[in-house]
């Protein structure tokens, strides 16, 4: 029966973890998925994540369910953490997912079972899994214009102008912070005159937030989650700990909704739950035991917190390492935009000419289109050998 299945292309992203294993040159380099990177290359366990998993191997009696919805005290932590005093809680509903692919998967599924009929937008370009994951889910998806290739921005008056020609029966998806691929974020004031476009239009928002505290800070990358949440009706948030806690592949992360009222909130969530049970029945514990604990420990989450500002800061001083080191090789400022960019990605808008020769003569593993993950940036002089090889392969 199954002969008649054709291969299929893998994830591209995914793909090059492989390529990158298997290249056996010393000087190899991976830019490619965004997983966050020291400068020996090691992807660590955070010391508050080490420290709760003792304490949670010692004091664990069970394996039983913990239930649909997950621990509530890991939801209740990721409500706070997404949501602080922006709005009424008692609006909000949260569901544990295995991790933020869960979240967005469940809350598609959702969607698609009570307005089956709205059209998905994503933004021009999003992460490579956006789109599958709501066409899964049974949406037609539609793309909004969002970054400007010659500036390697975002284009926020061409954001604003297709929103203001959207409706009610449309949803649209965001990027909390940190925009994967182009980080390229939008500002609190382009994020103020969406919540007014939300108003007079009546679409539902659509927030994903799998780089909280990667961009800004913690509190500075939800102004726009923040801002709708606190003035508009209804709202969608899909958060990831993958990145933040590095819990890769504990798989975390939360389903939120925001709805008019407590009881408008009670009725979506049990429409949730069942999603959530028919996709998978129940999510894993371990990973979301281990954040609720240490968002509900002063100790522990102090320490979380200085470990995500260290690696925030590492992150920034390698975009204004490699944006110097571009100004120097190349004697113009063509390059200051990385500079500019937040979150581990920025998307260098390279052809695959470019990108098969840096793959393939460089030893650098970049995803297509020229997404780098700056993180994956060594020390110094990788940074440096990066920089001659891309100012090579764009001369
Ligand atoms: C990425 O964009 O590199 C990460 O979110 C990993 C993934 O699953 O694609």
């Amino acid at each position: 029966m199954f002969e008649q299945l054709s291969p299929l292309a893998g994830d591209p992203i995914l793909q090059l973890i492989g390529m990158y294993r298997d290249d056996p040159r010393a000087d190899k380099i991976d830019v490619g998925v965004g997983v966050f990177r020291t400068e020996t290359g090691e992807t660590p366990i955070m010391k508050a994540v080490r420290e709760a998993e003792q304490r949670l191997h010692d004091s664990q009696t069970t394996k039983t369910y913990v239930g649909i919805a997950g621990d509530p005290v890991f939801d209740d932590a990721m409500v706070d953490l997404v949501f602080a005093d922006s709005t009424d809680k008692s609006r909000i509903c949260a569901v544990q997912s295995p991790g933020g692919s869960g979240a967005l998967r469940i809350a598609a599924d959702m969607l698609h079972k009570t307005m089956p009929n709205k059209t998905v937008w994503v933004s021009d370009p999003t992460w490579g899994n956006h789109t599958p994951i709501f066409e899964a889910a049974g949406f037609t998806v539609k793309k909004y214009p969002y970054l400007d290739t010659e500036t390697k921005m975002v284009d926020e008056e061409k954001v604003l102008d297709a929103l203001s020609k959207l409706g009610k029966d449309d949803i649209v998806l965001f990027h909390g912070c940190c925009h994967n691929p182009t980080g390229s974020d939008l500002s609190p004031e382009a994020w103020d005159k969406i919540a007014e476009i939300i108003n007079q239009r009546g679409f539902l928002p659509f927030i994903d937030l799998a780089y909280q505290g990667l961009g800004k800070g913690l509190d500075e990358d939800l102004y726009g989650t923040r801002k709708l949440a606190s003035s508009v009706s209804d709202l969608v948030v899909t958060s990831s700990c993958s990145k933040n806690f590095g819990l890769y592949r504990d798989r975390v992360g939360c389903a939120m909704i925001v709805a008019k009222d407590k009881a408008t909130v009670d009725i979506t969530k049990s429409h949730l739950t069942i999603a959530a049970r028919v996709a998978y029945s129940m999510p894993p514990d371990h990973g979301a035991a281990i954040v609720g604990l240490i968002m509900t420990d002063p100790k522990l989450r102090q320490m979380w917190e200085d470990e995500l500002t260290e690696m925030r800061q590492r992150v920034l001083g390698l975009r204004q390492m490699l944006t110097n080191k571009m100004a120097d090789i190349t004697n113009t400022d063509d390059w200051a935009f990385i500079n500019e960019h937040r979150g581990m990605f920025s998307l260098l808008c390279l052809d695959k000419e470019k990108t098969d020769k840096l793959i393939h003569e460089h030893s650098i593993y970049i995803v297509g289109g020229g997404r780098i993950n700056i993180a994956g940036l060594k020390d110094e002089a990788q940074v440096e050998r990066f920089a001659q090889c891309l100012a090579e392969v764009t001369r």
